[in-house]
């Protein structure tokens, strides 16, 4: 998978592929990572990308001009990128685009600084538009890395054992079970006993007991889906 990330500040998102995980599937070629920086576009005199917005308005807008010529040179040399815009003001990324967008081939991630991107940029080159969630960042670029990181791990051999991605939370509407490691005892505390006696099919439906538990008190709205997609199959 090739990666570009359309932004002024490649430092911030450089900085996680060195100590991630996802270090060693860019060391085997699994990952390609690119930057885009649309200032070295700019036509302005100062490179300027930015400007007060029309109509008034809080804050600074991303010029369309840049984002324009930086994102037609993107196309230029690869016309199957797909380019994916993200903004508070989006659909919200889920489990299942992190599924689907694994199988492209490039994806362009276009972060917005200051109060957001010219809505004309977007809707000339946007493929798809991500929220990560109900909060507003100072940047896309933290937006972009957590979507990169979501589709990453869904890449065949960038994660060591593809056991972790079938039982995890969101594979299914209930939320994971909870996990322990050694020692057994801790500070008084210990493992569930079932969890230690060996029979797996006790310990699997009481890791499904303990699952309904958790979704009922997090995410009662799962729990719901959970329970209709069991009456659906029966
Ligand atoms: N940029 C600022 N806030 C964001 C959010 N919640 N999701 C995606 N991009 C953003």
């Amino acid at each position: 998978m090739k990666y570009t990330f359309v932004t002024l500040f490649s430092n911030l998102i450089d900085g996680y592929f060195k100590d991630s995980i996802l270090k060693r599937a860019i060391d085997k070629d699994l990952l390609d990572i690119n930057y885009l920086d649309p200032r070295e576009y700019s036509k302005n005199k100062h490179s300027k990308v930015d400007d007060t917005a029309v109509g008034g308005g809080a804050g600074m807008v991303m010029n369309p001009q840049p984002l324009y010529d930086a994102l037609e040179s993107l196309k230029k040399k690869d016309e199957n990128v797909h380019i994916i815009f993200v903004t508070p003001v989006a659909k919200p990324f889920v489990q299942n685009d992190a599924k689907r967008l694994a199988t492209k081939s490039h994806i362009a991630f276009v972060s917005g600084r200051y109060e957001g991107i010219d809505e004309r940029v977007i809707e000339k080159y946007a493929d798809e538009v991500f929220s990560i969630g109900d909060y507003i960042l100072t940047g896309g670029e933290l937006a972009s890395l957590v979507i990169c990181d979501a589709v990453s791990r869904n890449i065949d051999g960038v994660l060591g054992n593809s056991d972790s991605l079938t039982v995890e939370s969101f594979e299914t509407p209930l939320l994971e079970a909870p996990s322990f490691s050694k020692p057994k005892d801790y500070e008084g505390l210990s493992v569930p006993s079932e969890y230690l006696k060996g029979n797996h099919s006790k310990i699997r439906s009481l890791k499904l007991a303990l699952s309904e538990c958790k979704t009922r008190f997090f995410r009662p709205e799962q729990l719901l889906k959970h329970r209709t997609r069991k009456s659906y199959e029966k």
